[in-house]
C-alpha cells in the first residue's frame, strides 16, 4: 500500500536526479535558484559539478527519505511525540540563544545523509559512516555539537524513534508549544526554512 502511495512521488525524484546529472541542466536549475534566493538565513541547497545524483544509494536514500515522512507520527496542530534520545556526556544544559527567553532548542541527531559507507558526497565537511552502534552515532554528534553552540545537542536512540516519528530525514524543523506540534517545517533539504521558523517566532512575539 505505502508502496504505491509513494511510487509517483519516488519516480519523480529519481527523474529529477537523472536529468541534474546532465551538467547543463543542473547549472541551469542551479543558476535559477541561486536568482530566486533572497534570504541568506536560510542553508543554500549545493550540489558539485562532480557528484553524480542518479545511484543506487541516493535512490535508496530518498526512498527512506519518502516513507519516513508518509508513516511519521508528527502532525501540525497534533500532539507532539515524546520519542526517546540520547544525551551526550558533559553537556550544560539551558544555554541563552537568540531566542532563549520564549523557546527552548534542541537539536536530535539522527543518521547520515551521506554516510561514506552509502550515499556519498564529496561535499560533505566530514565523512563518517553509518553508525552502527550508539557510541558511533555518539561521537558522531560530538561534531555537531561544536557547529551549534548554545544548543541541547540529543541524539537520536538506536530504534530512530525520533527519526521515524517526526518524518526527521534528511532533516527539518519543528516548534513544540505546551506538547503540541504548532510548527512542522517540509522535508530537508528544500524545506529546510529556517526564516520560516524565525518568522512564526517572530509572530508569535
Ligand atoms: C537506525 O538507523 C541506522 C542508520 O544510522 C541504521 O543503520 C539502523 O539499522 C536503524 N535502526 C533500525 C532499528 O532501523
Amino acid at each position: 500500500m505505502v508502496f504505491f502511495v509513494l511510487l509517483p512521488r519516488f519516480l519523480m525524484a529519481a527523474v529529477m536526479f537523472w536529468l541534474l546529472d546532465f551538467l547543463c541542466i543542473r547549472k541551469r536549475v542551479f543558476f535559477r535558484m541561486k536568482e530566486q534566493e533572497d534570504d541568506a538565513v536560510d542553508p543554500p541547497l549545493c550540489i558539485s559539478d562532480s557528484n553524480r545524483l542518479f545511484t543506487v544509494e541516493s535512490l535508496k536514500a530518498v526512498w527512506h527519505g519518502h516513507k519516513l515522512d508518509f508513516l511519521k507520527a508528527a502532525h501540525l496542530g497534533q500532539g507532539a511525540p515524546n520519542t526517546e534520545v540520547v544525551q551526550l556526556e558533559d553537556q550544560r544544559r539551558g544555554v541563552v540563544e537568540q531566542n532563549a527567553d520564549i523557546a527552548d532548542t534542541v537539536v536530535v541527531y539522527i543518521e547520515e545523509a551521506h554516510p561514506s559507507d552509502g550515499w556519498v558526497s564529496t561535499d560533505a565537511p566530514y565523512q563518517i559512516p553509518k553508525h552502527r552502534c550508539l557510541e558511533d552515532r555518539l561521537s558522531a554528534a560530538q561534531l555537531m555539537r561544536l557547529e551549534v553552540p548554545g544548543c541541547l545537542v540529543v541524539v537520536d536512540s538506536m530504534e530512530n524513534s525520533s527519526n521515524a516519528a517526526y518524518g526527521a530525514y534528511f532533516d527539518r524543523l519543528y516548534i513544540l508549544q505546551e506538547g503540541k506540534i504548532v510548527y512542522q517545517g517540509g522535508r530537508g533539504p528544500e524545506g529546510y526554512r529556517i526564516t520560516e521558523l524565525r518568522d512564526w517566532l517572530e509572530k508569535y512575539r
